[in-house]
Formats: structure tokens, C-alpha cells, sequence
């Protein structure tokens, strides 16, 4: 009974609470909002670019906030890019955008119409090995293997950087990649050993 003595009351509250929410939104910033998400939604949200990879060409629409790293893993099935802390910190999904070293986890696709793409996969096209690999391979460089197609991909950057001298001149240009099994030396000599031969 004292539920329902009060239906009017009621009533009149729940009518009262949302209008004046509304108003205060209108008065606060909603129109603002609304401008906002007008313009969000007049960008594109799928883009067409043309670019290479590994020597190939590729067209392709893509989803505006697709990253290089999920279009070769997703699309392009190139796995050999690894996907480690996905946000720039690990240095293992590494690989070459017209020559230099990037991170293809910070790297959106719709930047890349006209770049040209080297991944791990395009090293070995022709069959043979690169250096860089060979490397790795005689110097023991990698345990687990995850960060190793980033390692080298970075170290092929930074020998033709100029910056694989000694091993302390590695190590500083080689920090961006984290290798959690810690064959770090085994790493140092490979790249050593690789730009000795590539000089
Ligand atoms: S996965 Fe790109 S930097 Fe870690
Ligand atoms: S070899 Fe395992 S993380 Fe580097």
C-alpha cells in the first residue's frame, strides 16, 4: 500500500530527473558532441593504397585504423612478422619501410600508399639467405625464436646505417629490440660477424 500511496510522487520524480538531464546536457556541451560525431562520421573509414611488399605490388582498401602488422599477419598471411607487445616497445614485429626500421605495430597501412614494405620473408626471395641470416644461424643466435625475425630485420637496418662497428655500438643501436631469452651476445656476434661480411 505505501508503494502505490506514493505513485504520483514517483511519477513526478522520474519526470522531472531525465528532462533536467537533457537540458543540462544541451546547456553542457551535447550540441558540441553531436558536431563532433557529425564530422567523425563524415571521414572515410575504409581507404584504397598501393604499395610494395617484398617486391610485389599491392592495392588494397583498407580499414583506416588498420596497422602494417595486422594487414601482413591477417590479410597478407605473412606471419613472419611477429606480434609481441603490440604499442612500440619490443621491437619484435621490426621491418624495413624504404629501408629504414620501424615498428609495424605503430604503423598504420593508410600511411604507406607509394612505401615499400621488407619483411623477413622478402630477405630470403630469391632462395638464398641473406647474410644477416646465415649470421644468426652460425653464431647460435636465437632460443626461443620469437624476437629473431625482428633482431634481424633490425640488424640488416643498422649495418647499413653504419652503425654495427663494435659490439658496444650494436648493443646501443640494437636496444630497441627485446630478446627475452637473453641470447643478447650470441646476437652482438651475429651482427658483428655480418657486417664484416657484408663490407
Ligand atoms: S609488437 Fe611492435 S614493438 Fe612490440
Ligand atoms: S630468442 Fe627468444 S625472445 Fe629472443
Amino acid at each position: 500500500m505505501s508503494a502505490g500511496g506514493h505513485p504520483s510522487t514517483a511519477t513526478t520524480s522520474n519526470k522531472t530527473t531525465p528532462e533536467r538531464g537533457c537540458a543540462m546536457n544541451r546547456m553542457s556541451g551535447e550540441t558540441n558532441l553531436s558536431g563532433s560525431a557529425r564530422v567523425a562520421s563524415q571521414l572515410p573509414s575504409t581507404l584504397s593504397v598501393a604499395l610494395s611488399i617484398n617486391g610485389e605490388p599491392v592495392n588494397t582498401e583498407v580499414d583506416t585504423r588498420l596497422t602494417l602488422l595486422d594487414f601482413l599477419r591477417e590479410r597478407a598471411r605473412l606471419t613472419g612478422t611477429k606480434k609481441g607487445c603490440n604499442r612500440g616497445e619490443c621491437g619484435t614485429c621490426t621491418l624495413l619501410v624504404d629501408g629504414r626500421r620501424v615498428n609495424a605495430c605503430m604503423i598504420l597501412m593508410a600511411s604507406l600508399e607509394s612505401r615499400r614494405v621488407t619483411t623477413i620473408e622478402g630477405l630470403a626471395a630469391t632462395g638464398q639467405l641473406h647474410p644477416v641470416q646465415e649470421a644468426f644461424i652460425d653464431q647460435d643466435a636465437f632460443q626461443c625464436g620469437f624476437c629473431t625475425p625482428g633482431q634481424i630485420m633490425s640488424a640488416v637496418g643498422c649495418i647499413d646505417e653504419g652503425h654495427a662497428n663494435d659490439p658496444a655500438e650494436i648493443r646501443e643501436w640494437m636496444s630497441g629490440n627485446l630478446c627475452r631469452c637473453s641470447a643478447y651476445p650470441q646476437i652482438v656476434a651475429a651482427v658483428r660477424a655480418a657486417a664484416e661480411a657484408l663490407s
